[in-house]
């Protein structure tokens, strides 16, 4: 993957000149006579994410300018140059002067020249950044192209991406890293005590699996991803509406982070010994089907009645963190679309957590808020874990009434963590709606760098 970083000496780079409404007029006195002419005739006024491309008397591009949020406003977007690469010439640019956080602004630039290019071509811009001084190019390089693996297996959809594409993923990211890969597939997973994880994935004719990589050195603290990677959620039985089926390709959003944060961890070379598990199904409706009110064992041991075969994540979640929780980790983190819940209660661009683990939370968020990857901490409510029982099983898994759906979710998964030290669940979206900057619209890597920042903080 070529980066869009420049490293090598370029004197050429087009000066990027950052302004805000109050800096504005004395950039624009500062600028030669034609430039400021220019700027004048189009009414040039600096607003945020307001870009102009300034000629040179040869008709050159001599420089841009691009607006930003006045020091005083009451949020400035630390992304808002990863507008750039959308409305920018192709071309190699540097930042003349720097922008509120110019780490951000730089990583915002790269995050915003993805596009999904894998059956129409040739649409990614064409621009190339020279780092700002001071700025870790190679961590930045690292991120983006994190990133574009998290939304390419997002946006693919799931006719090529299937529980078969999710392994060949994984297995490749395994190769790559000399990482150990296994996967468990098919009627393996009963013979293996798998039991939520065939359940769920049954109907399909692409056989669901329990994908495994294991790096590192086995001395080193153990860290464990699981990922929900559900490659079509049709519902099941319980079927969606298609107004809500829609955007189901990105029920592997869970999947595809944690193999976006495996793929910085292993290429930073982190001091810590990686299992990733990925439980990878589809969710199908077929006369096979598991149907409201079976009741399947688990692998924990403990039965679980089906409320709603919607609610599938969490089941193959629960076998997976079962198997993850017997060696007993030192960190144990999962990730996955669980809920619509969890998008009533924070929208779209801010996913929650959920841990006991005050340290952890507090590290979390100040990582999340440092790498502009937003989290928020929810609680574990105990009181609510009664809304999990059953009549006839031990716990149902989609508890009556919908109240606080994201964190009945969150306390079913924690019924199949006993030993880990330490236990964090995300409940992301994985998608972003309508582009912003440096978030063009489609499948969004979410919390991936806000956790490789704290697992380089303890373990780098
Ligand atoms: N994959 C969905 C959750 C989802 C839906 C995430 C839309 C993001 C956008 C999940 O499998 C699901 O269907 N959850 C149900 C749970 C309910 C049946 C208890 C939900 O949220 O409605
Ligand atoms: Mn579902
Ligand atoms: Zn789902």
């Amino acid at each position: 993957m070529s980066s869009i970083f420049e490293t090598a000496p370029s004197a050429a780079a087009i000066p990027i000149i950052f302004a805000t409404k109050s800096s504005w007029p004395a950039i624009r006195d500062a600028l030669p006579a034609p430039a400021r002419q220019f700027a004048q005739a189009n009414g040039y006024a600096a607003k945020p994410g307001a870009s102009l491309v300034l000629p040179s008397a040869e008709g050159e591009i001599a420089q841009v300018l691009f607006g930003l949020e006045d020091d005083t406003a009451r949020y400035r977007d630390p992304f808002r140059a990863g507008s750039l690469p959308g409305l920018l010439p192709a071309g190699t640019y540097r930042f003349a002067n720097a922008p509120h956080d110019a780490r951000l602004a730089a990583l915002g630039f790269a995050l915003g020249s993805y596009r999904f290019t894998r059956y129409r071509k040739g649409e990614a811009p064409e621009v190339k950044l020279v780092p700002p001084d001071g700025v870790d190019a190679a961590e930045l390089t690292r991120m983006a192209e994190a990133a574009t693996l998290a939304r390419d297996l997002v946006n693919t959809p799931s006719n090529d991406m299937g529980p078969v594409e999710l392994e060949a993923a994984a297995r490749e990211l395994a190769e790559r890293h000399g990482a150990q890969f296994k996967s468990i597939v098919g009627d393996e997973l009963t013979q293996q005590n798998f039991p939520l994880i065939h359940a769920v994935g049954m109907a399909s004719p692409r056989a669901p699996r329990l994908i495994e990589l294991n790096w590192g050195d086995a001395a080193h603290p153990k860290v464990t991803l699981v990922g929900k990677g559900v490659c079509f959620d049709t519902g099941g039985l319980d079927l969606k509406p298609s107004s809500g089926m829609l955007l189901m390709k990105k029920d592997m959003g869970g999947a595809a982070n944690v193999l976006a944060l495996a793929q910085m961890v292993m290429d930073a070379g982190l001091k810590l010994r990686l299992r990733v598990l990925i439980a990878a199904v589809e969710n199908a409706v077929a006369g096979n089907a598991f149907r409201p009110l079976d009741v399947f064992p688990s692998r924990k041991g403990i039965t679980v009645e089906i409320g709603n075969t919607d609610a599938e994540g969490r089941l193959i979640l629960a076998d997976a963190l079962a198997l993850a929780d017997e060696e007993k980790p030192d960190l144990l983190i999962d990730m996955g679309t669980l809920t619509g819940a969890a998008r009533v209660a924070l929208g779209p661009d801010l996913p929650p957590f959920y841990t006991q683990d005050d340290k952890l939370a507090a590290d979390i968020a100040r990582c999340a808020m440092a790498e502009h990857d937003p989290l928020w901490r929810m609680p574990l409510w105990a009181p609510y874990d009664a809304w999990l029982d059953s009549k006839v099983a031990t716990i149902n898994n989609a508890p009556s009434g919908g109240f606080a759906g994201s964190i009945t979710c969150a306390l079913f998964l924690q019924r199949f963590v006993e030993h880990a030290k330490s236990w964090l669940h995300l409940d992301i979206f994985a998608w972003t709606p309508s582009a912003k900057p440096g978030r063009p619209e489609g499948g969004e890597c979410q919390g991936a760098r806000a956790l490789y920042k704290l697992l380089s903080e303890r373990y780098g």
